[in-house]
């Protein structure tokens, strides 16, 4: 049996309910599911009809609490396979050979809205990749831009409470943007290169399937010496990256909300299966301090000028879940989840993301047994030693569940890589307990402003409306005032036409603050169409 095999057997464990008559949960026959039992025509139902409190009881606890963030989404499977060998920078498997196609599952999803929001909202995209390589399950959690809002996530917490809508009365429900966010990007301005890209058309994707994603972080390579190589990845879209101009994006919300939901289903019913590549940026470690940026701060990116980006592998998307539910609602992705090849780097806001994930799977998915759910399933084996807990499905048999073990059965722990264990990445770490980070992690403006002088006009337009659009909504004006003042260090005229337009002063200090600019860096390969 191949691996897709296996997961899609994984994802068809139901019964065929057009195999036989109605059951109850303990496979009785049931004869009747419209009127409950009762004493005579008129009188009370009865505890007795297990059938009719089995099917309520069930009925109430349908619902299991929506992600946090990110909570609207859709997902397909499908496979990636590598170009060539990557074996000169990692040892992951699912990277060395290009007859080899690994299993993926694929979840696409807005960040701000609920489950039942609309899909054609300003808004980042989530991109969340789940590959089930023979090593274990490897996820590349990613977005649609190549940057995010906070640099630590400590801050997480302050950042999407600012996002989400306010905690009086919900409003706004939408994603469109209010007093709290602009509140917190204009006291907080290293979220500024990531509301550029917000507020760029980037953010109304016309398609899934026009999407770039972006793992953000710099994530690390490790190959079979243990050496390592600094790594950004990248997912570019065949169809090229298309957005939607902001009339159509409303427009579209009121018509068909599940426009990119269902765009990306039908595509994939009649076999027109979206297709992306897969890139990444390779940084020797020894140039770990080349750039005027830390490869740490995750609200910088290394410019495709620098660093190009290569071209590894391709994943097409060709098979729609079963059900909804079961899959794209209970899939678990999780920074955390990396295979032997694949480690991290001490970004804080991805060491936060190792520590959330999971935390909040264990309350999403009712305790720590999601793993064994169809959709997170491995298809490498799985021997643990953990037992027990809500929702155990497996098995295990034997009389023990511990290492070090005399009595027979109990895992032990393999040594080595030999062996094929995940092994981290030897780093030396020596400094003193401090909250602080390297000085370039001040510079809130450079890379906004890189990202604002590569725009075209008709793009900055859009830009400037958008902004205009979304601050004109705010209603505190000392919001908007101090806003535009933390645009001004970004481009002076970019502050001045949206303050123009929200009826607060422009701005004195154009640029004051800007400081450690590249202008000679265009962002062109990135704003670029993307295809490939
Ligand atoms: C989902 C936390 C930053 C991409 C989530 C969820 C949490 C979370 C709690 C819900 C997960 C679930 O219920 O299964 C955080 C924290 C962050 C952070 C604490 C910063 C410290 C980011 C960044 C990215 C990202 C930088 C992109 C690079 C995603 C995606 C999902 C997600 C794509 C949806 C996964 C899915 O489709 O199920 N995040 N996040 N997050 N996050 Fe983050």
């Amino acid at each position: 049996m191949t691996d897709a095999q296996r997961v899609q057997r994984d994802a068809h464990q139901a019964e065929d309910p057009a195999s036989g008559p109605l059951t109850t949960d303990q496979g009785v026959v049931v004869d009747h599911t419209d009127d409950s039992l009762r004493v005579g025509e008129r009188g009370p139902t009865l505890l007795e009809d297990f059938h009719f409190r089995e099917k309520l009881t069930h009925f109430d606890h349908e619902r299991i609490p929506e992600r946090v963030v990110h909570a609207r989404g859709a997902g397909a499977y499908g496979y990636f396979q590598p170009y060539e060998s990557c074996a000169d920078f990692t040892q992951a498997a699912f990277l060395q050979d290009p007859d080899v196609k690994t299993p993926v599952f694929v979840r696409f999803s807005t960040v701000q809205g609920p489950r039942g929001s609309a899909d054609t909202v300003r808004d980042i995209r989530g991109f969340a990749t789940k590959f089930y390589t023979s090593q274990g399950n490897y996820d590349l959690v990613g977005n649609n831009v190549p940057v995010f809002f906070i640099q630590d996530g400590i801050k997480f917490p302050d950042f999407v409470h600012a996002l989400k809508p306010e905690p009086h009365n919900e409003i706004p429900t939408g994603a469109s943007a209010h007093d709290t966010l602009w509140d917190f990007v204009s006291l907080q301005p290293e979220t500024l290169h990531a509301i550029m890209w917000l507020m760029s058309d980037r953010a109304i994707p016309r398609s899934y399937r026009m999407m770039q994603g972006f793992g953000v972080h710099t994530f690390r390579f490790v190959d079979a010496e243990g050496n390592g190589t600094f790594v950004k990845f990248h997912w570019k879209p065949k169809l090229g990256v298309q957005s939607l101009v902001w009339d159509e994006a409303q427009e579209c919300q009121g018509r068909d909300p599940d426009f990119n939901r269902r765009d990306l289903w039908q595509a994939i019913e009649e076999g027109d299966f979206p297709e992306w590549e897969l890139g990444v940026q390779l940084v020797p470690e020894d140039d770990e301090f080349a750039f005027d940026f830390d490869l740490l701060d995750a609200t910088k990116l290394i410019p495709e000028e620098q660093v190009p980006v290569r071209p590894i592998g391709r994943m097409v998307l060709d098979r729609n879940p079963e059900n909804f539910f079961a899959e794209t609602e209970q899939v678990a992705f999780h920074t955390a989840n990396v295979v032997p090849g694949i480690d991290f780097t001490n970004d804080p806001l991805l060491q936060a993301r190792n520590f959330s994930y999971l935390d909040t799977q264990l309350l999403r998915l009712g305790g720590p047994n999601f793993a064994q759910l169809p959709v997170n399933r491995p298809v490498a084996p799985v021997r643990t030693n953990h037992r027990d807990g809500p929702h155990q499905s497996a098995v295990h048999s034997g009389r023990t569940s511990y290492t070090p073990n005399s009595l027979g059965g109990g895992c032990p722990a393999v040594a080595g890589a030999a062996a094929g264990a995940y092994r981290h990445h030897v780093e030396r770490v020596d400094g003193e307990t401090i909250r602080r980070r390297s000085a370039s992690f001040q510079d809130h403006y450079s890379q906004a402003a890189l990202f604002w002088n590569s725009m075209s006009d008709w793009e900055k337009q859009h830009i400037v409306d958008a902004f205009r659009f979304e601050l004109g909504k705010v209603e505190a004006m000392s919001v908007r005032a101090r806003t535009v003042e933390v645009l001004a260090s970004v481009d002076g005229g970019l502050a001045t036409a949206v303050a123009e337009g929200i009826g607060v002063p422009a701005p004195q200090q154009n640029g004051a603050l800007h400081k450690g600019s590249s202008p000679a860096l265009s962002l062109e390969s990135l704003r670029g169409d993307g295809s490939i």
